[in-house]
């Protein structure tokens, strides 16, 4: 029986998803395939191999180079106060709650390279809530927590990220909270000083705490269902009692097990609070 051609690519690119599974366990078979197979050919392409096989053999020999392609097969665009309109709903919405806490928890799953947490970070100092809030930011990208730890920019980005800012009604100038140090905007240490980065595997790795708000925006819009469902049971758990769930603009936590047990704070916003009921 003949194959068509696409279908025998298809079958390489599984190759080195299970390649990758079993020589590292990092667990790629539950993302979204389409967006997968795109960034493994983006991956060749970029690196200028034809032969799938090349790169199986390549990944099993050389960690570095797994390391690499994670960054192709991780999606990690990402902003400061991406989606204005969510920060300035939060600020609304979710912030007289935190206010009502002694502390706060918070974990930003899937944080990229950090602007999303520095993002928060500066909302909370602005709304006097950052001294109490303890805040994990994770990814499965150990080169993006490096560059998230750090702190440093382009400060080309700069410019879109203080519009952003201001669309979210930030309350300051947004360049008190960076200098510039070479092509670098280098972010305010203050704000560091109560984040956590860290790796951590959605798909593999458990819940590790009660947090009062868990942030995965932008993030399960890669997975499959399936995985979608494991990782909502997972901030499902790491979650306490009316804590608050933020998730991606395009992402919907209607239609699964959670809609029962959330309600909305914001549907447009995607900001959800779990009730007190199981
Ligand atoms: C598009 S970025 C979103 C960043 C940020 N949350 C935002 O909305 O701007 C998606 C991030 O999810 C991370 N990611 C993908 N799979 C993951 C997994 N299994 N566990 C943890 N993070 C993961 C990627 O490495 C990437 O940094």
């Amino acid at each position: 029986m003949s194959t068509p051609d696409h279908d025998v690519e298809y079958v390489y690119y599984d190759l080195i998803i299970d390649a990758i599974k079993i020589r590292y366990g990092y667990d790629f078979t539950m993302y979204a395939k389409s967006s997968l197979r795109r960034r493994i050919r983006d991956f060749m392409h970029d690196k200028n191999i034809d032969d799938p096989l090349d790169v199986i053999k390549d990944l099993i020999a050389d960690e570095a180079y797994f390391v690499d392609m994670l960054g192709f097969l991780t999606v990690s665009v990402t902003e400061m106060f991406r989606d204005p309109d969510f920060f300035r709903c939060f600020r609304s919405v979710v912030i007289p709650i935190l206010k009502t806490y002694p502390s706060v928890r918070i974990w930003h799953a899937g944080c990229a390279t950090g602007e999303e947490v520095y993002s928060m970070a500066i909302l909370l100092q602005e709304e006097g809530v950052l001294d109490r809030s303890k805040i994990y930011a994770t990814d499965i990208n150990i080169s993006a927590i490096d560059h998230a730890k750090q702190g440093i920019y382009n400060l080309d980005k700069m410019q879109v990220f203080a519009k952003n800012y201001l669309k979210a009604e930030g309350k300051a100038e947004f360049s008190d909270y960076y200098h510039a140090k070479y092509n670098g905007a280098v972010i305010d240490s203050s704000l560091k000083n109560n984040i956590t980065f860290a790796q951590h595997n959605l798909v593999t790795d458990g819940s590790f705490s009660d947090f009062n708000l868990i942030l995965c925006r932008n993030v399960m819009i890669y997975f499959n269902k399936d995985l979608q469902t494991r990782v909502l049971q997972l901030i499902n758990e790491s979650l306490i009692h009316y804590g608050v769930l933020c998730v991606g603009k395009k992402e919907t936590i209607s239609a699964t097990f959670l809609e029962s047990i959330y309600k909305p704070l914001d549907s447009k916003s995607k900001i959800y609070q779990k009730s007190g009921k199981q």
